[in-house]
């Protein structure tokens, strides 16, 4: 006689056990037509998710687990609104929140979609801590993309990016570009694994129609007159939002700050008092990265061009007070990076300002270093740099697009601290 097979669990529970977690899922295959992870608040316990859906599209819900948990939570608070001047396009964005650090959390939007991840930052820069930094991104498309790929090859953190994005100009008939931006961001900044990159992104003069505050027709100094200048810029991107500059710290070991350079707000007045109170209070930070689109020092265009003027006289010399070790310019379409520069002049322990812009973009030719004081490096070359802080040290290698290193600069400790250091060690002079 054939033998009865039985479960091992009595039947109740058996079903139980389905209706609580359900039979095996398999995972689905969609993806939305962008997809772009940033932070508002704190990186370790907070994540931004926006996705773009075209009309119809099933990808409605999010919803998000720990890496090896096994029950999905749902979220509901999701805000849904349309892309600028895209018909049919429309973008979701969740603010996730309570998450542990320095831990991967899986995602999906509904049960059709493919599984992506993300991380959240560490609270600690305990174990090396790597952050792709450039801009002028998107000329060209397949330029974008080669740089992009090239870059996931280090495993970024998060990509910084200091403006001129898809270069629609915050024009209606330059929507398609924006489109084509964040195809190439889904393509290409997301690991085979599914891991998606965040990213943060200042604001560039392409991103605003006119480009600079005092072009833009009935210009006003708040939150109507900026959208209305920087559509796309203000809608796609939840950091910094208005008024247009932010800060994000991570810990207390590093913050970047999210800068203007005349495109939406004057460089002078209440950006410039805003960021001393954010530079004051953030005396304590080990790494402190200023973004910005226009170069103080730049490698190609005129040392006397207006807003370089008016960076040199406001913003730098917060920059020396507040500890500023090295920050990151664009704008000019090459690799640059200037001498340590303090008060005006070279002395060893001071700020390193890095670029200039050529993340996507031909490059222009550069001025020599041999006729420009504060310049170390200039290349007529398209670049990225990949920074990495572990504790108190801090490296970069700048990398070309076809991954080649063009300029490094090993984990070193603060120039100051070394100089301290010395100091302490050297014998006293005998009486
Ligand atoms: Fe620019």
């Amino acid at each position: 006689m054939a033998s009865v097979w039985k479960p091992a669990m009595p039947t109740a529970l058996l079903l139980g056990t389905f209706i609580l977690y359900g039979t095996p899922e398999q995972p689905g295959t969609l993806e939305p037509a962008g997809l772009y992870l940033t932070w508002t608040e704190d990186p370790t316990s907070t994540i931004v998710i926006d996705w773009h859906v075209l009309a119809d599209s099933p990808l409605e819900a999010l919803d998000y687990r720990r890496r090896g948990a096994f029950r999905w939570r749902n979220t509901a608070a999701i805000e849904t609104f349309p892309s600028p001047f895209t018909e049919g396009r429309t973008i979701h964005r969740a603010h996730l929140s309570g998450l542990r650090s320095g831990t991967v959390y899986e995602f999906r939007f509904g049960t059709e979609s493919r599984i992506y991840s993300f991380r959240t930052m560490p609270e600690t820069a305990d174990e090396p801590i790597r952050i792709a930094f450039g801009g002028d991104v998107m000329v060209d498309r397949r330029m974008m993309e080669s740089m992009n790929r090239e870059v996931m090859r280090y495993d970024p953190d998060l990509i910084v990016w200091g403006g001129d994005l898809a270069y629609a100009d915050g024009r209606e008939d330059k929507a398609w570009r924006w489109v084509e931006y964040f195809t190439t961001i889904r393509n290409t900044l997301v690991t085979a694994d599914g891991r998606v990159v965040p990213i943060l992104s200042a604001i560039g003069n392409h991103e605003v129609r006119g480009g600079y505050h005092w072009a833009i027709s009935g210009y006003t100094q708040t939150d109507a007159s900026r959208a209305a200048a920087a559509p796309y810029y203000y809608t796609f991107f939840a950091m910094p939002g208005q008024p247009g500059y932010g800060v994000l710290d991570f810990g207390d070991y590093m913050t970047i700050i999210l800068l203007d350079t005349d495109h939406t707000n004057p460089i002078a007045g209440a950006q410039t008092e805003w960021l001393e109170r954010t530079l004051a209070a953030r005396e304590h930070f080990t790494h402190i990265f200023p973004v910005y689109h226009i170069p103080a020092w730049p490698s190609v265009r005129p040392f006397e061009g207006s807003s370089s003027t008016a960076l040199r006289l406001r913003w730098v010399p917060l920059f020396e007070r507040y500890g500023v070790r090295m920050a990151f310019e664009n704008h000019d379409h090459s690799y640059k990076r200037t001498v340590p520069l303090r008060g005006n002049a070279e002395v060893v322990d001071g700020i390193v300002y890095i670029g200039d812009g050529a993340w996507g973009v031909p490059p222009r030719e550069v001025k020599p270093v041999e006729s420009t004081w504060y310049l170390e490096r200039s290349e007529s070359m398209r670049n990225a740099v990949i920074v990495t802080i572990h504790g108190d040290l801090l490296g970069f290698v700048a990398i070309d697009p076809a991954g080649k290193t063009i300029d490094e600069m090993p984990l070193s400790p603060p120039v100051a601290k070394l100089m301290e250091d010395q100091a302490a060690t050297e014998p006293r002079p005998s009486r």
